[in-house]
């Protein structure tokens, strides 16, 4: 076991100007479950290789434990990778396939068979250990990939995208089985995904990146109740996260036609950049509905200072009712003031739902908005 440091890594790809992964900083922690997240291109991979040594790293360094392995061949960085393909040999039983990396070290064939069956016991697979890989579901397979890294007893796993073979319903259970596994094993892990389910729900921590850039590393709860910017907030989330760029009043924001409480902090900091809006963020299971069908968590306050006549809050008209069973989440529109209409959705009670056409009056719940500067994207104080 060992911990992994990411110390201003670089990667240029050759023929290139802008670095595919630039000055990535993080330290990951032994016998931690780190998760790299992020849109296709955003470095993943590339980030995953060089700690592999499959990829040049062109600035900074990479750590593991007390070693420099910047420049160490793959073969003595004492990591084992699982790839997305799971890059089975084909002709060889799925024992072979399991032991393989340890016959060509050399390893004894008695030591070899005990490794394999063990691991094999591990991920269920002892059943099938002299089968081939084509006669072996989906979901077998991907266990396979999984056990010849285990039987190698690394100091680090490396794992990109090893679910996205997979069915939904795999995805799922199989996502359970590896976080379980690598928590029972202690092995230090990175493990790449594009799918932000996947990272928040099996990572220790968590690792946003976005064109080749670190947005944030932090454990999947701060992540969802603090993200540093407009980017991991909108990223991080499903429904994501409803942005709403709106003007900047006395004491707080104007939202729709009420007044929501913002901190002073944060509106200084606003006015410090010079802005005159701010964009706020407000998660669909954060709004109350003010009126009529569809009431979630209780009335809300009214917060209007300028109406007494109409309910509190932004109107939105309903567009679509996405029906979950406990939940349902209302997709629909709205006017905030300027020129344009804008998408909210909204999360309601799923045994009372709006109907489409309907119009709800919704208000941010005032302790859970998210403030970004609309200049920068940078999350404002608190
Ligand atoms: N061998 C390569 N040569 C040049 N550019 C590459 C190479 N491999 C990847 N890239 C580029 O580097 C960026 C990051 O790629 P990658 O790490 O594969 O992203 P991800 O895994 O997050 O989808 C992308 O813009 C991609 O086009
Ligand atoms: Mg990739």
């Amino acid at each position: 076991m060992a911990t992994v440091t990411y110390d201003k890594a670089t990667r240029v790809y050759p023929g290139t100007e802008k670095p595919a992964v630039d000055q990535l900083d993080i330290a990951i922690e032994d016998g931690e479950f780190l998760v790299l997240v992020g849109p296709s291109g955003c470095g993943k991979s590339t980030s995953l290789r060089m700690l592999a040594g499959l990829e040049d790293v062109n600035g900074g360094a990479i750590r593991i434990g007390d070693r420099d392995v910047t420049h160490l061949p793959p073969k003595d960085r004492d990591i084992a990778m699982v790839f997305q393909n799971y890059a089975l040999y084909p002709h060889m039983t799925v024992a072979d396939n399991m032991g393989f990396a340890l016959k060509i070290a050399g390893v004894n064939k008695s030591e070899i068979r005990q490794k394999v069956e063990d691991a094999a016991k591990i991920l269920d697979l002892t059943e099938y250990l002299s089968r081939k890989p084509k006669a072996l579901s989906g979901g077998q397979r991907q266990r396979v990939a999984m056990g010849r890294a285990i039987v190698r007893e690394p100091q680090v796993f490396l794992m990109d995208e090893p679910l996205s073979n997979l069915d939904a319903k795999l995805r799922v259970q199989t996502r359970t089985q590896i976080a379980g596994l690598q928590r029972r094993l202690g092995i230090t892990t990175v493990y790449v995904t594009h799918d932000q389910v996947e990272a928040m729900t099996m990572g220790d921590r968590v690792a946003v990146l976005k064109d080749g850039l670190l947005q944030q590393v932090d454990s999947p709860r701060n992540m969802y109740d603090r993200p540093n910017n407009l980017f991991v907030a909108g990223f991080i989330g499903s429904p994501a996260m409803n942005l709403v760029e709106v003007p900047i009043t006395d004491g707080g924001v104007k939202f729709g036609n009420s007044v929501v409480p913002v901190s002073r902090e944060a509106l200084a900091a606003a006015a410090d950049k010079g802005d005159r809006t701010v964009t706020v963020g407000v998660r669909p299971e954060h709004f109350d509905i003010a009126d009529g069908e569809g009431g979630g968590e209780g009335a809300a306050k009214s917060l209007s200072k300028e109406s007494k006549d109409a309910p509190a809050g932004l109107a939105v008209t309903v567009n679509v009712v996405e029906e979950l069973g406990a939940d349902g989440y209302v997709y629909g529109t709205t006017d905030v003031g300027g020129a344009d209409k804008k998408d909210l959705v909204v999360r309601v009670n799923g045994r009372r739902v709006p109907e489409k056409g309907s119009v709800l009056h919704v208000v941010p719940r005032p302790g859970e908005l998210h403030v970004f500067s609309t200049s920068t994207g940078e999350r404002l104080a608190d």
